[in-house]
């Protein structure tokens, strides 16, 4: 999808730059997710090191000028209609809505000349150590000894948590509307051709759900209930990301909290933030922004729409930061990770990428004392792990590690399939040590059935692992349920995975063994890839398809080669995932 920091970034850069460098236009770039690969896509290493100096140091002190920041936005809607980056209406309401931000933490950056110089032209022209790693320090306490989980006694206790994530609430649905445009969303207007419109429940389409489809599955999972506790790991709002205001945001996130609550209140629910929260869309200042481009509108809004669900303690960080952590059993605790503070999407980050907000020194200080009190611990998150910056991801890598004794589940949204990562051993990379789930989406973008999950995790009594047991994934039929718009659409159960995979147990280990049997088993891994979708695949899997998506469910830390090396031969091109988020 549009990663508008990749979009506003180089074109940011490349208005101030105007044409001071020739721009090949080889049809709509694939829009780079980071600052590095900026510079190669559009070949800017022709540019000198005294003209990049210079160039920089006239925009760092222009945009310091309020009227220049004007002009700089005027200019990047230009370049971006004329590299044809979007649509021109998109391309004009973008720059509206990203230039404070952005124009902002530009200025706040460390990017001064000197460094982007030495991004940009190569080392002899400046350093470049931004985003150079950083480690989090642990607490002098050894760590304890290794247990490897066994299943639970026949007949103990098990504990069901629903999870619900992005739900992407498009109020501007339309049944009936075009299922194809050019904005990056569609089925909002009256379709212009013959063809058939957007279903009454959703969509196999680049769109979102109308209310009365997440009505219809909350209705569902309330007559399913009860469970131990729900789960939810945010994107609220649609992908209309262009058109986003703060107030639209809030009403997503007022109405759709209204009916959890509604029809779920009765249980514990634990929200997690996810990156559509904000507009503009990834805009996540850390807590020393201050002033009206920090994020207190919205985490202020969530500590208030959440009250009835958080404990006071877990509403303060909230409110500072948008993570949590609080007690959910006598022996389980729930931490809350925002993880838009891991995101090379969030352009703020440019500004200081060290320990956003002290997240993970924060995280192992809850580890620790939880270790010394005996409490396992469950961990939510919107972006998984594996998608974060290096440094985040590796310090993260490094924490699971420590506290692999402790950390009894890890639960992610965000990417909208169905599919999971692997943390091994730091030392050898081999002993399986925890594993992410990632549920797919609620919403259908982009082509997938609506779907839920239900993990069935080691329940409460003395002893327990509180470590997840099986999972069961379930799907609303969009053929079945738009055949029929009047009729209340049924749920049913896609899979449950062990039974569908085979597996005795579902501990870290089992996973593993998953990778591996999905290597020799072909037909095994094409069920995989159909459940990956919910039932709704449009392209087949191979080959370098397949050796790129086991590759990542082996990857719980980002830019590590050595965890593929054995799969990825080199020589092979990568295949590039597609991305539904
Ligand atoms: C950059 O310079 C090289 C030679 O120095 C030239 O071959 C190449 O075409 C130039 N690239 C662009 C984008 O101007
Ligand atoms: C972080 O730790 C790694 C591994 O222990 C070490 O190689 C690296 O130099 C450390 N980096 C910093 C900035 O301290
Ligand atoms: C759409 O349907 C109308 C009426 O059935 C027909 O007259 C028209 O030619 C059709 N247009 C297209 C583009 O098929
Ligand atoms: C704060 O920013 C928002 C969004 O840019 C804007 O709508 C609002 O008017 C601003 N408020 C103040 C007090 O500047
Ligand atoms: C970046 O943040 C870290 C952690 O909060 C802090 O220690 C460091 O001084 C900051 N760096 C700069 C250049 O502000
Ligand atoms: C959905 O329903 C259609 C029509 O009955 C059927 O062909 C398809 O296999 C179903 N998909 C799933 C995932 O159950
Ligand atoms: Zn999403
Ligand atoms: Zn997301």
């Amino acid at each position: 999808m549009y990663d508008m920091r990749g979009l506003l970034v180089p074109v940011l850069i490349l208005s101030s730059l105007g044409s001071t460098f020739p721009i090949t236009d080889k049809g709509p770039p694939t829009l780079p997710s980071h600052v590095q690969h900026v510079g190669a896509q559009y070949g800017w290493h022709n540019l000198s090191c005294p003209i990049c100096k210079i160039l920089f140091s006239v925009l760092d002190i222009s945009l310091e000028v309020e009227s220049n920041q004007e002009a700089v936005a005027e200019l990047a809607e230009r370049v971006c209609r004329e590299l044809r980056l979007a649509e021109p209406s998109v391309c004009q309401q973008t720059v509206q809505i990203f230039k404070k931000d952005m124009i902002t933490a530009w200025v706040m950056s460390m990017l001064r000349p000197s460094e982007i110089c030495g991004l940009l032209v190569g080392a002899e022209c400046g350093t470049w150590d931004i985003g150079s790693d950083w480690n989090i320090t642990f607490p002098p306490k050894p760590k304890p000894p290794v247990v490897p989980p066994v299943p639970p006694a026949p007949g103990s206790p098990v504990s069901r948590v629903l999870f619900l994530t992005d739900l992407h609430w498009d109020r501007d649905y339309l049944p009936g509307g075009s299922l194809n445009c050019q904005e990056p969303l569609c089925c909002r207007n009256p379709p212009t051709d013959n063809r058939t419109g957007a279903g009454y429940w959703g969509t196999y389409s680049k769109c979102d759900l109308p209310l009365h489809t997440i009505q219809s599955l909350l209705r569902h999972v309330s007559a399913q209930g009860p469970y131990q506790a729900v789960y939810w790991t945010g994107d609220i709002p649609a992908h209309n990301v262009w058109q986003q205001t703060r107030a639209n945001q809030l009403d997503a996130l007022k109405t759709v909290t209204g009916l959890i609550q509604k029809y779920l209140g009765t249980m514990p629910i634990y929200p997690a933030v996810g990156n559509h929260e904000s507009t503009p869309v990834n805009s996540f200042p850390p807590p020393y922004v201050q002033g009206n481009l920090s994020s207190h509108w919205l985490y202020h809004s969530m500590a208030q729409e959440w009250h009835q669900w958080l404990p006071e303690s877990a509403l303060k960080t909230l409110r500072t930061a948008g993570f949590y952590t609080v007690q959910t059993g006598p022996r389980l605790r729930l931490v809350s990770l925002n993880m838009n503070f891991c995101a090379v999407e969030n352009f703020w980050l440019l500004i200081n990428y060290t320990d956003p907000a002290g997240q993970l020194q924060w995280l192992v200080q809850v580890l620790q004392e939880a270790e010394e009190k005996g409490e396992k611990v469950h961990i939510i998150g919107h972006i998984p792990p594996g998608s974060c910056m290096k440094s985040w991801s590796w310090n993260y890598y490094r924490i699971v590690n420590r506290y692999e004794g402790t950390i009894a589940g890890q639960f992610f949204g965000h990417t909208h399939v169905d599919e999971f990562e692997m943390f091994y051993d730091e030392e050898t990379l081999t002993r399986p040590v925890s594993v992410a789930f990632i549920s797919p989406s609620v919403t259908t973008f982009i082509n997938l059935n609506p779907g839920y999950r239900v993990y069935q995790i080691d329940g409460e009594y003395p002893g327990s692992s509180h470590m997840v047991l099986d999972h069961e994934t379930y799907i609303l039929n969009l053929t079945e349920a738009n055949a029929q718009p009047t009729l209340e659409p049924r749920w049913p159960l896609l899979y449950s995975a062990r039974k569908t995979y085979g597996m005795k147990s579902a501990f870290p280990a089992d996973w593993d063994l998953l990778i591996h049997t999905f290597l020799q088993d072909d037909k095994l891994f094409q069920t995989f890839w159909y459940l990956h979708h919910k039932g709704h695949v449009d392209e087949v899997c191979r080959e370098n398809c397949k050796t790129t998506l086991l590759c990542a469910l082996r990857t719980g830390r980002s830019s590590d080669p050595e965890l593929c090396k054995d799969l990825l031969l080199p020589g092979k091109p990568v295949w590039q995932r597609k991305k539904f988020c």
